[in-house]
């Protein structure tokens, strides 16, 4: 059975839309009343005559969420000086866009929990999902195409593909132990940065700004969606399954090397560093435990280094903007940025 659905700004906001912390509350207030469109549109464009793809569809929406890119979105569109329903349709867009890549994302995985509940594969079934996800994947672009705009579709369709390409590398790295930064940076962009940025570019586009002024925007959610991923990297080791809505320790479960173990390696024992190694054989925290990779991570002051890295790209985020008007838009921005690193979620 699916719950009442969740409205953002009529009351009730999802579970995970920072909430909690002031500054997240300042920065999302600016966009509230859009958002609570968003959601509206998402909810009315996740409805299909399948069942099934209803019901995963509603099923993630309440579950929660950041709404972080539409929010990206709409922030972008205002700073940029519009103020209308496309970005009310294009903020639906790339939250379906997100939440098809997350159902993809968790089959692959093979992730049991996501925003706090069952995953959608875990409950529907690995094949409902995968379709499931196609579906909405299309659906974001029957949306799209109602703005009748050639260079909106160029940016979805070259951001799908950067997207899928990014999981297959992915895929083609688990296990691999002599990933550099270099490698995990380029992944780190594919999956989560371009997303990020094509949220900023879409708002530059229907304000009508310069072509300098979009690769600016871009720039900035291009850094701010590598900060966000270095991030959940590094929370993956250091919050918890109540705090995250997804367990913990998950990506060196399923084979991926991330920044913090990048880190680690080269500065560990060789006896340490095959501690790591025997996870990735087992596939799993089997003989050696979750908490002796921390305790490695700990001793050798990895958790600074990646934040370190994170502060750069956010750094790197907020200068992107240099140049672009004063603005509440363009400030909230900037603190999003810095905001992002300190997140807890
Ligand atoms: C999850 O994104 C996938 C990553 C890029 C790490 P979010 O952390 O924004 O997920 P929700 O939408 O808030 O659940
Ligand atoms: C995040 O990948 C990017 C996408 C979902 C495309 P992860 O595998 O790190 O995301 P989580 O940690 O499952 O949310
Ligand atoms: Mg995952
Ligand atoms: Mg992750």
């Amino acid at each position: 059975m699916i719950s009442a659905p969740v409205t953002i700004g009529s009351g009730e906001t999802p579970r995970l839309a920072f909430t909690k912390d002031q500054t997240g509350r300042e920065i999302y207030d600016l966009v509230r009343a859009d958002l609570a469109k968003v959601e509206d549109e998402f909810c009315q464009q996740s409805v299909s005559s399948v069942r099934p793809i209803t019901e995963i569809g509603q099923y993630l929406q309440v579950s929660g969420g950041k709404r972080l890119r539409p929010a990206l979105l709409l922030l972008s569109a205002k700073m940029c000086g519009y103020e209308g329903h496309s970005a009310i349709r294009l903020g639906a867009v790339m939250e379906l866009i997100h939440t098809a890549t997350l159902i993809h994302d968790d089959v692959i995985d093979e992730a049991e929990t996501r925003r706090g509940h069952p995953s959608t594969n875990s409950r529907w079934g690995n094949h409902t999902s995968v379709l499931a996800g196609d579906w909405l994947y299309m659906q974001a672009f029957n949306i799209a195409l109602a703005e009748r705009n050639f260079k909106i579709l160029d940016i979805l369709i070259g951001l799908t593909q950067v997207m899928v390409e990014g999981e297959l590398l992915q895929l083609s790295q688990l296990k691999r132990m002599e990933i550099g930064e270099d490698d995990y940076l380029e992944l780190v962009y594919r999956k989560t940065a371009c997303l990020f940025s094509a949220c900023l570019r879409l708002g530059a586009l229907l304000g009508k700004v310069s072509e300098e002024s979009e690769l600016k925007l871009a720039s900035y959610g291009t850094n701010l969606g590598l900060a966000f991923q270095v991030i959940d990297d590094l929370l993956d080791f250091t919050s918890s399954e109540e705090t995250l809505g997804k367990p913990i320790g998950s990506d060196l479960r399923e084979g991926k090397i991330t920044l913090p173990l990048i880190y680690l390696l080269p500065k560990c024992r060789p006896e340490e560093a095959q501690k790591i190694a025997r996870v990735l054989q087992e596939g799993g925290f089997h003989s050696i435990q979750f908490e002796e990779i921390l305790e490695l991570i700990e001793r050798y002051d990895i958790l600074q280094a990646a934040r370190r890295k994170a502060q750069y790209f956010a750094e790197l985020a907020g200068r992107s903007l240099d140049g672009i008007p004063e603005s509440p838009y363009r400030d909230a921005l900037r603190s999003l940025a810095d905001f992002i690193v300190e997140r807890q979620y």
